[in-house]
């Protein structure tokens, strides 16, 4: 009986975790980095999962990518990790600044893909810094 009881325990608890970890990403609806010191554009709209589902990207290392001494770890990701942990506002001798990290990332594949906005006002609504 015991034993039953701590199984369903740790069982309401594994869920509850997993619950947390897919609430946080849910969470994001905007990517507004505290790393940028002022904003001069504003919060971008992104909504994490939704965006991740619609253009079918399954792999998290697509954007949570792992370098170690400066070179891709393709075994690994950056999952919990902010961009900004690496990719510095000003950047430096191992990694590109925070803003031009943003730009190619979300920029490039959408490029290669032809989906997905280019152009700085669908980035960067007009009126996202009134908000
Ligand atoms: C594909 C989407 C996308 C496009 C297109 C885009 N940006 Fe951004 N931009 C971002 C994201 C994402 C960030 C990081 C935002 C954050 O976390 O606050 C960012 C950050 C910035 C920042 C630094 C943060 C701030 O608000 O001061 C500036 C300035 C900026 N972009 C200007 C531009 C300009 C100018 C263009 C057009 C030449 C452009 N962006 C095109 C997505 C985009
Ligand atoms: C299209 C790019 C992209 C993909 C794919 C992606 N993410 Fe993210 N994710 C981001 C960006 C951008 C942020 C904000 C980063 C920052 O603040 O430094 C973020 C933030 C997060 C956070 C932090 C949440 C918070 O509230 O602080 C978690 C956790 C996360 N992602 C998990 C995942 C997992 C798990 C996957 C794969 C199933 C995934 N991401 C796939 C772009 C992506
Ligand atoms: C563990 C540290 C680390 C984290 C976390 C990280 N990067 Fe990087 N990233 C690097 C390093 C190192 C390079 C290679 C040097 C360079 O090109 O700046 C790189 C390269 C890049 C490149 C150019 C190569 C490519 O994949 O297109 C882009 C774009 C980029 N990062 C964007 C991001 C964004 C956006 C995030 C957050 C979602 C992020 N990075 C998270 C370390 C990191
Ligand atoms: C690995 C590829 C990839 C990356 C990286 C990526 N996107 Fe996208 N994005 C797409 C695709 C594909 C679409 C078109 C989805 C569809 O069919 O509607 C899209 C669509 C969008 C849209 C249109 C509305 C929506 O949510 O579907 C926005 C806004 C957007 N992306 C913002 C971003 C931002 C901001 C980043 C960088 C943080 C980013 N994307 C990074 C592939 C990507």
């Amino acid at each position: 009986m015991k034993r039953k009881i701590l199984t369903l325990a740790l069982a309401s608890l594994t869920l509850m975790a997993l619950c947390g970890s897919l609430y946080s990403q849910d969470d994001i609806k905007a990517l507004a980095d505290p790393a940028f010191a002022s904003m001069r554009r504003g919060p971008v709209p992104f909504k994490h999962d939704q965006h991740n589902e619609k253009a079918k990207i399954a792999d998290c290392k697509a954007c949570h990518h792992l370098y170690k001494n400066g070179k891709l770890d393709p075994s690994g990701d950056s999952v919990g990790t902010k961009c900004s942990e690496c990719h510095t506002l000003a950047g430096g001798k191992l990694a590109m600044p925070l803003m031009r990290a943003y730009h190619r990332q979300c920029e490039n594949c959408h490029a290669q893909k032809g989906a997905g906005p280019v152009a700085c006002a669908e980035c960067h609504p007009k009126d996202a810094l009134k908000k």
